[in-house]
């Protein structure tokens, strides 16, 4: 029986990895396993940043946003020399395997440290919805609410000024979080990830709004796109004629407390990676299928195709054109 497991947040942190890290502790303590947090993701573990989990803190970072037990990006960590410091010393504190809640950068580190005697399983945490594996991540609700509502107050202001905003959201190279946002706002142009539009595609589109006498635009597109989005909308207000502004959300998507439904899903699927290590698996990582929680060998995830959203976004745009016809 397993007696020692570690837990640690890796990547871009998002709302409900506290949730996570929380269940982990509670549920693993609750199993007469000792928990040890690492701070600062894989940083941690080659600095030796180790220490016994408190289970009066665990109960008390549910709902705070952020990851209490910090987190890192570490590109080094593909070394082997530097994996093979982590797992000495994972091994001095007698740690048999680890949690590893993050994005699909974290993904590879579990996988090799799995390979190294260390068991992983993974949680999808991640603001970006990009996991292939897993339908839902933790902390995509609470960015696309955060957005939603910035959203909804700058539609407001367009409205109220006859005017175009230009909004830039979150998401890497996903294009959920514009999506979701667009469905849930009645956006009026949609540019995402994988259905982008030109440029001049956006200026024309908003100068056809314009022809109809709509008093507000809303355009949301998701980042790394287009060179500056500022210059976009000047190219917007010089063809439409709507004084237009732009908006780049930036961090205030990745922080907040977690929404109940990112806690849910953070807490149940803490509880199933931490049944998989106790029936001694390793190199897996969680995912929501539909309802249901699955667990999938992390190579098998990698090279599983993302969903097209295509059809589903151009229905969109559809149904946010209705005036227009
Ligand atoms: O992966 C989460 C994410 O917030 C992406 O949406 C974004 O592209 C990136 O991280 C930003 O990273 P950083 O905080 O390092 O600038």
């Amino acid at each position: 029986m397993i007696k020692k497991i570690g837990v640690l947040t890796s990547g871009g942190d998002a709302p409900g990895m506290n949730a996570a890290v929380s269940a982990v502790i509670r549920y693993a303590s609750s199993n007469k396993i000792e928990v040890f947090v690492i701070k600062d993701g894989y940083k941690g573990l080659i600095n030796d940043w180790i220490e016994q989990a408190d289970i009066n803190y665990a109960q008390n970072i549910i709902a705070l946003g952020g990851t209490a037990i910090g987190s890192a990006r570490l590109p080094e960590f593909a070394d082997i020399k530097v994996r093979e410091k982590a797992v000495a010393n994972l091994k001095k504190h007698a740690i048999e395997a680890l949690v590893v809640i993050g994005g699909d950068g974290s993904y590879m580190g579990a996988q090799r440290l799995t390979e190294m005697g260390i068991n992983c399983v993974g949680l999808p945490g991640t603001i970006d919805n990009d996991i292939v594996s897993s339908d839902y991540t933790i902390g995509f609700d609470t960015a696309l609410n955060t957005i939603v509502q910035a959203i909804d107050k700058i539609r407001d202001t367009m409205q109220s000024h006859n005017r175009a905003a230009v909004i830039e959201v979150m998401g890497n190279q996903c294009g959920d979080l514009a999506l979701y946002a667009s469905i849930a706002t009645g956006a009026d142009v949609i540019s995402t990830s994988e259905s982008k539009l030109t440029e001049q595609e956006i200026v024309d589109q908003v100068t056809a709004i314009a022809k109809t006498g709509k008093r507000s635009v809303v355009v949301v597109v998701s980042e790394k796109m287009y060179p500056d989005v500022h210059a976009l909308a000047e190219k917007v207000e010089a063809s439409s004629g709507y004084v237009t502004r732009a908006t780049v959300l930036g961090h205030i998507q990745r922080g907040g407390s977690p929404s109940a439904m990112d806690r849910h899903l953070a807490v149940t699927s803490a509880m199933f990676a931490v049944d998989q290590i106790i029936a001694g698996k390793g190199g897996l990582y969680i995912g929501l299928d539909g309802t249901k929680l699955v667990a999938r060998d992390i190579n098998s995830t990698l090279n599983m195709p993302r969903k097209d959203k295509t059809e589903e976004t151009n229905k969109i745009r559809f149904l946010n054109a209705q005036f227009l016809k």
